[in-house]
């Protein structure tokens, strides 16, 4: 979606940032299992004001969350009672956690440097066909051979001309195929899911995959 969608979704909240959770995620959780999150430069694009940014902080080595609109930034910092430096322009740290406020589509590697792990939570999803394909050549042009990269997808039927916007493992391996592995770690039915009901879904998954850079 274009910019001016989400700086009115923030600015109304409600049901318009429902995509925010109040607990870490649980892939979040499995990416540390899987001993991804220790000691990582960990890149969280998209990152709104998700608590998974402070999940991460406790054992990674840093932690850059990329997020285009300073409210959802503000907020983050102010619910997590957190008092950040602003080190650069738009450049906001604790510690070891960072929130660049900025378009992803302009983030270059050379800003963000190496990244050992991607965490892309409704962020792929969040952008409609077209603005898949920039935001996919966007992130391969971010990492390196050996970076891990985690997408967490929903795939849902009959398809809604909105965000969150329906992706499953077909389209990750096109868009990712030539320059990841993909390893497709979950699939889980969502049946309990707030949009099954919402929009008479017949069906909602929600997927994870693991990628690396080759
Ligand atoms: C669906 S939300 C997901 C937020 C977060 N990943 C989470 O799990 O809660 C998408 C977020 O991306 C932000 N966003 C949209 N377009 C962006 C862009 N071009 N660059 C950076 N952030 C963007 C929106 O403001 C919003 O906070």
């Amino acid at each position: 979606m274009e910019s001016e969608f989400w700086f009115d979704s923030w600015e109304q909240g409600g049901t318009k940032t429902s995509f925010h959770l109040r607990d870490v995620h649980e892939h979040a959780r499995m990416l540390d299992r899987l001993g991804l999150v220790a000691g990582a430069r960990v890149l969280v694009p998209l990152c709104g004001k998700t608590t998974d940014l402070r999940f991460f902080a406790e054992t990674a080595a840093e932690v850059v969350g990329v997020e285009l609109v300073p409210r959802a930034v503000a907020e983050f910092f102010a619910e997590n009672g957190l008092d950040p430096v602003e080190e650069e322009p738009d450049v906001f740290r604790c510690g070891n956690l960072v929130i660049r406020r900025q378009d992803i589509f302009r983030l270059g590697p050379d800003e963000i440097g190496p990244v050992d792990l991607v965490y892309d939570r409704a962020s792929l999803i969040a952008f409609p066909d077209d603005m898949r394909q920039r935001y996919a050549e966007t992130i391969t042009r971010l990492v390196r051979p050996g970076t891990r990269y985690f997408i967490n997808t929903l795939e849902y039927a009959p398809r809604l001309p909105s965000p969150p916007f329906s992706v499953g493992p077909a389209e990750v391996v096109e868009r990712f195929g030539h320059a990841f592995d993909v390893e497709h770690l979950a699939a889980e039915p969502r049946p309990d899911h707030r949009m099954v009901e919402k929009f008479g879904l017949a069906s909602l998954v929600e997927h994870g995959f693991l990628l690396r850079a080759r």
